[in-house]
């Protein structure tokens, strides 16, 4: 196929572009995937052994209250009604998060009303009164009080940056939320649900169309096969949702990411924790989480007596490992720019999605970031000539 678009990546932004391109325009479309699949991060399939759709990558829970993307995502899927809800583990006793007037009347046995509750937090958040905090744990006792923040922050926050708190820079948190009333939504926004028929359905759905073709387990900077980076750019407009930094060969230095190993577990009983998300908020459990997706989809026919559950743990990344969290260091804000000024003079390639600016973002954000792309940049470039990044 003689393509008039290259798409390197086929997660959601590469995916959201392709479809466009594809069923707006009529373009051809030529999509490049480093992996064996396409999706990008969410990516699910079915576990071989009790069929239960796991997501590969990371728990990923759809919501969103952006009205354009709403319409738009629910042209390739349908979505369940699951509503997600996080409990914590801390000390040996489950409380429900975000924290909320249930987690505070708990944890202090009380039976507090919303505004003998706001006053008791604000009390205990003036302890540090009128110093700036000078790490994590000062802003995260001046945000919501000692108490509530060393039993479900400090020690879960230290193990995602396997750092000490108060080693860790304040602003790493601008916010700590706490409801003063009993909603444990753990979202606030307008729609939220799981795709009906899976993440892969869904995925694919937005890339049936016969002009666009995709090759899997093709490296965009792989010189051994033709649709590298030399062949391509200046040649045809690409859409790259690459890793910034490499794809100026690191030239600005790395820029850096934390990771999340899963250690998967099959077990022989239906139902291991009664949800999907438990958190462990102590130092002593070295992992932050435990997801149990069949808990994701209670609407299916899942087999009794089986379940799997994976454990989460996190770390800085190397060099081979998943870019999951951008860490957005001092250096890595330097680089960045750095990286964003090259990326200007790129003008034959549009950056996008999560990698590719270098930013963390929700599925429907990268969704959101690309239909904009799409009908400020890609569309008037192949609609009228205008410049395409
Ligand atoms: P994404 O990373 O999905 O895709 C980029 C693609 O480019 C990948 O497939 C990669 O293999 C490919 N690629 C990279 N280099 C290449 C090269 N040289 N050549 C060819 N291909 C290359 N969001 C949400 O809304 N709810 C949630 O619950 C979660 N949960 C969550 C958990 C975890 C652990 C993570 C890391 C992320 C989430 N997300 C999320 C975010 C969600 O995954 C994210 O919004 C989308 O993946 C972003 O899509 P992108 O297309 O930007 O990147």
């Amino acid at each position: 196929m003689e393509a008039d678009i290259v798409i390197v990546g086929t997660g959601f932004f590469g995916l959201t572009i392709a479809e466009r391109c594809a069923n707006e325009l009529g373009l051809k479309v030529l999509m490049l995937e480093k992996r064996n699949h396409i999706g990008g991060n969410a990516y699910s399939e079915a576990d071989p052994e009790t069929g239960i759709e796991i997501h590969k990558y990371g728990a990923h829970l759809f919501h969103t209250s952006n009205e354009k993307v709403w319409k738009y995502v629910n042209q390739f899927t349908s979505f369940t009604n699951y509503v997600h809800k996080v409990y914590t583990n801390h000390k040996g006793e489950v409380f429900p998060m975000p924290i909320n007037l249930g987690t505070i009347n708990q944890f202090f046995r009380a039976a507090y009303t919303p505004d003998e509750a706001k006053a008791l937090i604000a009390e205990q958040a003036g302890e540090l009164a009128g110093k700036d905090p000078e790490n994590l744990n000062d802003k995260g006792i001046s945000l919501i009080g000692r108490p509530l923040y060393e039993a479900f922050i400090k020690e879960y926050t230290g193990k995602q940056w396997q750092t000490d708190p108060k080693n860790l820079p304040a602003s790493i948190i601008s916010r700590l939320p706490v409801r003063y009333n009993y909603d444990n939504r753990y979202f606030n926004d307008t729609y939220e649900g799981l795709p009906t028929n899976g993440y892969t359905a869904w995925i694919n759905a937005m890339v049936d169309n016969p002009n666009i073709e995709i090759k899997t387990e093709t490296d965009f900077f792989d010189e051994s096969q033709p649709y590298n980076k030399a062949a391509l750019v200046g040649k045809i407009p690409v859409v790259y949702t690459g890793p910034l930094d490499r794809y100026f060969d690191y030239s600005e230095g790395k820029l850096s990411w934390r990771t999340i190993d899963f250690e998967t577990e099959h077990l022989e009983v239906t139902d291991f924790q009664g949800t999907s998300v438990m958190n462990y908020a102590d130092a002593e459990i070295n992992y932050t989480r435990i997801i149990e997706p069949r808990h994701f989809h209670p609407e299916r026919e899942y087999p009794e007596g089986k379940t799997v559950i994976m454990r989460e743990f996190s770390r800085f990344a190397n060099e081979d490992d998943e870019p999951y969290y951008p860490i957005n260091s001092d250096d890595d804000r330097t680089a960045l720019l750095a990286y964003r000024e090259k990326a200007k003079q790129e003008t034959d390639v549009l950056f996008g999605g999560r990698l590719g600016t270098y930013q963390y973002l929700d599925m429907h954000m990268a969704i959101g970031s690309a239909l904009t792309a799409f009908e400020n940049l890609v569309a008037p470039h192949f609609r009228d000539g205008a410049p395409f990044a």
